[in-house]
């Protein structure tokens, strides 16, 4: 443990009968609040009914400000004119109408740490889920409940991380940054995991699978999943990266987190950066029996999401058009580029996600680069699949430049 985590969590320790007092009623963790280490007298303490005052103290301040236009959806979401973006796997709709009126709104609690609106999300994930409060665990982005498994349960002690090969690589690189050894295991034919190769070389530590994966699109079909959840030592922890969730579409994925309850050494991660086009703002979380996460709490940073994430993620879930809308679009932008690709002669994985991976029958490294000077930015080099190029799904304009561009390049 640095000293640094020593310190934090000397200093937590101190803290947590005072936040349970404040705090802790109805809600789930919040080991991250700080009204347990202010002098009661001083303590702001503002209620959930508080904030949600405060929230539309706001809106009522909104109205009387210079109108900002919402209704209106940025040009080109990436920030570059020029740029065709279709390297990150974002969204490029962007959030929901209602997450941007309610940051809107939070412009007036900026000026005070995010503890309650934290509370207010992880009622409203848990509602969503079927789980208690206490069984979620807010993040910086998805990122950062990987970071904090990698930190909780791989290590010199705690044991290895075994991932797929290719997969998102995030997690490889913390548990690395963590002093743990890293068991790269390739994907089957068919770009699964290869569940059999991956318990057997894990002992304690992690597993990492990814699914929809990243950077095939592709799934590990549920049933093959379950079975190895179930057959899968209590010591060894798994991580579901389940960021594309939202995307798939086969008879043969479903989400693990209804095999939480089950399972103490089950992790199911979500997202706010992808269907609710959330990436800049950075908010996801996990799903996890309360033991396990109280494991995880120590690792944590303070509140490490923001209120302005905090509001669009909670507005998003009651927006009942994000998720339809954003899977419709996908499909139909999707079902043109890979039909055109098709037509040239370029197979594609089955894609159970928001980019395609295709075959390009070259090296993809000159395609890329020669892309990128035409403006049009993809997805880069996996090792393991050096012929193969990964294209996120941006709106049809923008895969219509791609494919005009790879034409070009590919000829
Ligand atoms: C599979 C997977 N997991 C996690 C992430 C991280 O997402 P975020 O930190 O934005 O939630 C990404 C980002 O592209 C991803 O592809």
């Amino acid at each position: 443990m640095t000293s640094h985590v020593k310190r934090i969590a000397s200093l937590r320790s101190k803290r947590v009968p005072d936040f349970r007092l404040v705090f802790c009623c109805g809600f789930g963790y919040n080991f991250h609040t700080r009204g347990g280490l202010k002098n009661p007298m001083n303590t702001i303490s503002i209620s959930r009914r508080k904030f949600a005052h405060l929230l539309a103290a706001g809106a009522a301040a909104a109205v009387a400000r210079p109108a900002i236009s919402f209704a209106r959806q940025p040009e080109h979401a990436t920030g570059t004119a020029g740029i065709v973006r279709l390297s990150a796997n974002e969204n490029p709709y962007g959030p929901s109408l209602k997450a941007h009126q309610a940051m809107q709104n939070s412009f007036d609690v900026c000026c005070r740490y995010p503890d309650e609106a934290n509370n207010v999300l992880i009622q409203g994930l848990a509602k969503l889920n079927g789980v208690s409060p206490d069984q979620i665990v807010l993040g910086d982005g998805s990122s950062e409940i990987l970071k904090l498994g990698a930190e909780t349960f791989t290590g010199p002690t705690q044991g290895k991380l075994i991932a797929a090969d290719p997969t998102f690589e995030a997690i490889l690189e913390y548990a690395k940054a963590n002093g743990a050894d890293v068991v790269k295991v390739p994907l089957t034919s068919s770009f699964a995991h290869d569940l059999p190769k991956m318990s057997a070389a894990a002992k304690n530590g992690l597993i990492y699978i990814c699914n929809p994966n990243n950077p095939t699109a592709s799934i590990t079909p549920k049933n093959d999943l379950r079975e190895f959840i179930a057959n899968t030592p209590r010591e060894t922890m798994i991580i579901v990266d389940e960021a594309y969730f939202h995307y798939a579409d086969s008879p043969d994925y479903e989400t693990m987190i209804p095999l939480v309850k089950d399972h103490p050494n089950l992790i199911v991660a979500r997202t706010f950066s992808k269907i609710y086009g959330m990436a800049g703002l950075r908010c996801g979380y996990c799903v996890a029996q309360p033991e396990t996460i109280k494991r995880m709490h120590p690792f944590q940073m303070w509140d490490s999401v923001n209120i302005m994430a905090l509001a669009a993620a909670t507005a998003s879930l009651d927006d009942v058009d994000q998720v339809p809308n954003g899977q419709r679009l996908n499909s139909e932008a999707k079902t043109f580029v890979t039909g055109e690709l098709d037509k040239m002669g370029y197979k594609t994985i089955r894609s159970q996600a928001n980019f395609i991976m295709f075959d390009c029958k070259r090296p993809v490294v000159p395609l890329i680069q020669a892309l990128k000077q035409r403006n049009v930015h993809v997805g880069r080099l996996f090792p393991a699949l050096p012929n193969y190029m990964r294209v996120t799904i941006g709106k049809k304009s923008e895969m219509e430049a791609f494919l005009s561009a790879f034409r070009q390049v590919a000829a």
